[in-house]
């Protein structure tokens, strides 16, 4: 490095030289579902990573070698830990030390479903305080198209750097699939830098760890990019959560019509009817696009109108639930209802805007008694009046005294025909005992 600094090289030569040769000091910023898997793999690439967190206790267990996230299992985490690669810290102070800041900080909503970006300015006023010539600053949080830009760069500019030739900024959206690890080399990343030397940066640093690195002209295109793709999952989940109010009403099996259609092998991609739509992304990034669009005016129907249908399946539900106990002659009032899965897909331990907890709610308000099993989640709390459950033991005892079984999460760990052969109701909204079922199961 001293050598290279001798030779008089630029800022963008020097870094590039420290990327080809993975000396490159990486520090990623958040070390949550994306971030601890994403600073897991640049250690293993061979980069020294410093994690920084604003929670000290997630830094503590990450020095420990303990990782909060299920894609990163304790046995890959502990030995980056042990021999030096990756440490994390709560010291804002040491971004200075890194050639790489990558920035996987949460974008949630605000209670009236605005974009929240005080995660991303938190976290860029940290990286401003101590930035330093030679930086490269990613941002990977999903936002909407314009947030490098108008957000990011003004606080890096602010510290007196040119963009582009002293310090350099990009936009990488995360697209990891929570519960698929092996995903994370084979998903190629979009990198859009604020400069072209910006963007081959970016490209060289995650080319590293990615297969493919696809460069777009622009970080407000790689943001689009990331909301189309996410408004593209949204709304084709709604138009088959409509089809599947329709088939209710045509007394159709929307499961069996989406099998056949599956068998197209051009022009047409499966989605899935189901209670709802959660996690952190896909009912909540949509709001990113349609509040950016509406500063020029433009209103994005196709995200108003998935909201609706996707917003009403938790209500629909919870209808069937009423519907399915009242042809077995109970009342939804004083009804034991048992609600497998809690999490918003399966096998993960995430409830972030699960319909899970809005099912349950509007059961309890309908004045049903609800339990609830989740193998990865030991309490949720309710939304309105925050209600807490706790899961329960799952037993041929629990499956038989409900009076209604819904299968809200479909599980890979649950044992599918021993559910169906004890349960006396269920709902089942995920086709989970597809080939299972018998005159007691009701679909969505
Ligand atoms: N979870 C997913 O499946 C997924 C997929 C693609 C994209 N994303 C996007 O990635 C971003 C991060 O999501 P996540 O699921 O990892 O969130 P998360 O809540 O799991 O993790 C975020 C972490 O950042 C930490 N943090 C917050 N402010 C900080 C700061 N100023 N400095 C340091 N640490 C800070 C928090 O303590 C937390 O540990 C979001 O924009 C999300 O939309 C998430």
């Amino acid at each position: 490095m001293q050598e290279i600094v001798r030779t008089g090289l630029s800022p963008a030569e020097r870094l590039s030289a420290t990327l080809e040769a993975r000396t490159a000091r990486v520090g990623v910023v958040g070390l949550g579902y994306v971030g601890l898997p994403t600073a897991v793999e640049f250690a293993r690439a061979g980069f020294p990573v410093i994690g920084f967190e604003v929670d000290e206790a997630r830094a503590e267990a990450v020095n420990a070698g303990r990782s909060h996230v299920c894609d990163v299992p304790d046995g890959v985490l502990a030995p980056l830990v042990q021999n030096g690669k990756l440490r994390a810290t709560v010291d804002e102070g040491r971004m200075r030390e890194c050639d790489v800041l990558v920035i996987c900080v949460p974008t949630p909503l605000t209670a009236t479903k605005q974009p929240d970006l005080s995660f991303v300015h938190q976290a860029v006023d940290s990286i401003a305080r101590s930035l330093r010539r030679g930086q490269l600053v990613i941002l990977e949080s999903t936002t909407y198209p314009g947030t490098t830009e108008e957000v990011v760069l003004p606080r890096l500019q602010e510290a007196g750097f040119v963009v582009g030739e002293e310090v350099f900024v990009a936009f990488a959206p995360e697209r990891l699939d929570p519960g698929n690890p092996s995903h994370f080399r084979e998903v190629p990343k979009v990198v859009g830098g604020h400069t072209p030397t910006c963007t081959q940066l970016a490209c060289q640093l995650y080319e590293h760890v990615v297969d493919r690195a696809i460069p777009v002209s622009s970080p407000t295109v790689a943001e689009m990019v990331k909301c189309y793709e996410n408004v593209f999952r949204n709304v084709n989940i709604a138009l088959v959560n409509e089809l599947a109010l329709l088939c209710d009403r045509m007394e159709l099996d929307v499961w069996e019509i989406i099998d056949a259609a599956a068998t197209k092998p051009y022009g047409f991609m499966p989605f899935y009817p189901g209670p709802g739509v959660g996690g952190h992304c896909i009912p909540v990034d949509p709001y990113y696009l349609a509040a950016k669009a509406r500063e020029y005016d433009f209103h994005v129907r196709f995200i108003e109108v998935a909201a609706q249908v996707n917003d009403s399946m938790p209500y629909y539900t919870c209808s069937k639930v009423v519907g399915a106990l009242s042809r077995h002659g109970k009342s939804i009032q004083g009804a034991r209802v048992l609600v497998l899965g809690a999490t918003y897909k399966p096998d993960v331990p995430d409830v972030r805007e699960s319909p899970a907890l809005k099912v349950m709610a509007l059961l309890r308000k309908r004045g049903a008694e609800v339990s609830f099993h989740d193998p990865y989640v030991a309490e949720v709390t309710l939304p309105n009046p925050g209600t807490r459950l706790r899961t329960v033991e799952l037993t041929d005892e629990v499956l038989r005294s409900a009076d209604c079984v819904v299968i809200v999460t479909n599980h890979r760990s649950y044992d599918y025909p021993w559910i169906a052969g004890c349960a006396r109701l269920v709902v089942d909204t995920r086709n989970a005992l597809r080939g299972l079922r018998n005159g007691n199961v009701m679909t969505l």
